[in-house]
């Protein structure tokens, strides 16, 4: 986590990093509710961690993303973010699929597995990579944009996949 670098002193990456904080914490109750095969307490948590996501990655494509694409040497990583968004929602719609299956269970275990892969990495990205990209490009009316965007999208929360 990139405290070091003052992401964590703006309201607008603060609480991003912080909800990224929060999904690692329902990552790791999911992976060691798993491990001891509590596939009820893992699907739980899975859905909590939808709810937490769903709301997180509207903020990145809604708000940040498009100020950031503004500045052209960021267009590309941007796009591969999204292009990152795109497919855990891809994975997490397979997982219903996967339950509907005779070898549900399972399917389920190993799909669930590969979207909290493929989260971590994502996240790492945008804590090394984006955030202090982001730190670095954009300004006090940014991040005011960034509140108003907020506020003005501060609807019950949809959880990913819905
Ligand atoms: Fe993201
Ligand atoms: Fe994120």
């Amino acid at each position: 986590m990139c405290d070091h670098c003052g992401c964590r002193d703006l309201t607008p990456i603060a609480r991003l990093m912080d909800e990224h904080d929060r999904l690692r914490e329902l990552t790791g109750h999911i992976r060691s509710h798993l491990a001891v095969g509590d596939d009820p307490a893992a699907r739980a948590h899975f859905e909590e961690l939808l709810v937490v996501l769903g709301p997180h990655v509207a903020e990145e494509e809604g708000s940040l993303f498009p100020m950031l694409r503004r500045s052209g040497e960021l267009a590309d990583h941007v796009t591969v973010l999204e292009e990152e968004h795109a497919g855990l929602y891809d994975d997490v719609d397979d997982l219903d699929d996967a339950a509907a299956a005779a070898d549900g269970a399972q399917r389920w275990r190993d799909g669930v597995q590969r979207v909290l892969e493929d989260l971590d990495r994502h996240m790492f990205k945008e804590d090394f990579g984006l955030f202090p990209a982001a730190l670095a490009t954009l300004d006090g009316a940014d991040w005011d944009a960034m509140e108003e965007w907020k506020q003005a999208h501060d609807a019950p929360a949809e959880p990913l996949g819905t």
